[in-house]
């Protein structure tokens, strides 16, 4: 089982390296090999098998080529200029989100085996423009960007599906929180920030009403959900190659509730408010409610509650104190 991720360097697709080397195989094969691709050179990780990092521009046409040539069993497209960056930057998100994503499918429709390609989507795929709850098959009318580059990818990875070129499975993740680390440049960066730098210490600035919803998911069910999602057989999935992975709706102030209950209310009080209308407008733009007929008919999981998230991040993510 040769595995390949591009986006390896980032935030989900680290932790999905990690999940992998310690499964240690995937679709009841062995992990012969796992690359981990991304422009910014990917951190190494450790696993009983090799793996190689690669420095990687999926708009580069000639460098998507030389790597996907290398017949891979899975692999998983992560890569993406996210949200409130593809709204700053019109042209950098349409040469990552549209052109690179394009270029990766290319290459993979000249390959003699047919590869799985797990394609990480997004809820800014939807809108609140359209009756709610939004279901798999709603149509997408993003109001981003970034969303509607994401809505283009799962349009054409339905396509090569269908001509037989990839073996394509376009999900959507859920805002994914706990981030740990530092801020990203996505418009939905503050729902971690604003946990995870109280909790360490840190101040945060909520840009939101506390009124306001998300989607979102832990990364653990995150990341255990694109096991899943590359081990099932491809009739399982049938057609609609696209699907929202599951999330739990929940609000800000909700939220915050759950860090003072777990964290106490101290923490909370490094959280200040004050309202971004560039953030407020793009959020507001995304559905917090969507049914995930398909993800649960494959047997996918969803987080239990947002208190055991804030657990998990405590427990896995957390920056030592010593290193503030
Ligand atoms: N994390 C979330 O909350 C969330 C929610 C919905 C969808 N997604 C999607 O899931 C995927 C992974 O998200 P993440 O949180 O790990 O994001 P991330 O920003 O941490 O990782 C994305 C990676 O893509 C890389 N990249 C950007 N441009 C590239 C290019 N031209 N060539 C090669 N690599 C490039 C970046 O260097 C980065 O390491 C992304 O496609 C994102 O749009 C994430």
């Amino acid at each position: 089982m040769r595995i390949l991720i591009i986006g390896g360097g980032g935030f989900v697709g680290q932790k999905l390296a990690r999940a992998i080397a310690e499964r240690g195989s995937l679709r009841g094969t062995a992990v012969s090999h796992l690359a981990l691709a991304d422009i910014v050179g990917p951190e190494d990780i450790a696993a009983a098998f090799p793996v190689t990092t690669h420095t990687l521009d999926i708009a580069e046409r000639d460098q998507v080529d030389a790597i996907i040539a290398q017949d891979w069993d899975v692999i998983y497209h992560l890569a993406a200029v996210v949200s409130a960056q593809a709204e700053a930057d019109f042209v950098a998100g349409m040469r990552t989100n549209f052109f690179g994503t394009f270029n990766i499918l290319e290459a993979c429709r000249t390959r003699v085996e047919v590869p799985v390609l797990v394609y990480a989507s997004s809820v800014a795929s939807f809108s609140t423009d359209v009756p709610q709850p939004i279901q798999d098959w709603t149509a997408t009318t993003p109001q981003t960007s970034y969303g509607t580059q994401k809505a283009i990818g799962e349009l054409l990875l339905s396509d090569y599906t269908r001509r037989g070129f990839i073996d394509g499975r376009g999900v959507r993740l859920p805002t994914v929180v706990v981030r740990p680390g530092k801020p990203n440049a996505a418009a939905s960066s503050f729902f971690s920030s604003i946990i995870r730098e109280p909790l360490q210490g840190d101040p945060a600035m909520c840009p939101v009403d506390v009124e306001q919803e998300v989607w979102l998911a832990s990364p653990r069910v995150t990341v255990e959900n694109l096991v899943r999602v590359a081990e099932v057989e491809s009739e399982a999935i049938g057609a609609l190659r696209n699907f929202s992975l599951p999330g739990m709706t929940t609000t800000v102030g909700a939220m915050l509730k759950a860090l003072e209950t777990v964290a106490g209310e101290n923490v909370i009080g490094l959280v200040d408010h004050e309202r971004d209308p560039v953030i407020e407008k793009i959020v507001q733009g995304w559905s917090s409610t969507l049914l995930t007929d398909k993800a649960d008919e494959l047997g996918l999981i969803r987080d239990e509650s947002f208190t055991r998230i804030i657990e998990e991040f405590i427990a896995n993510d957390m920056r030592p104190a010593d290193s503030a």
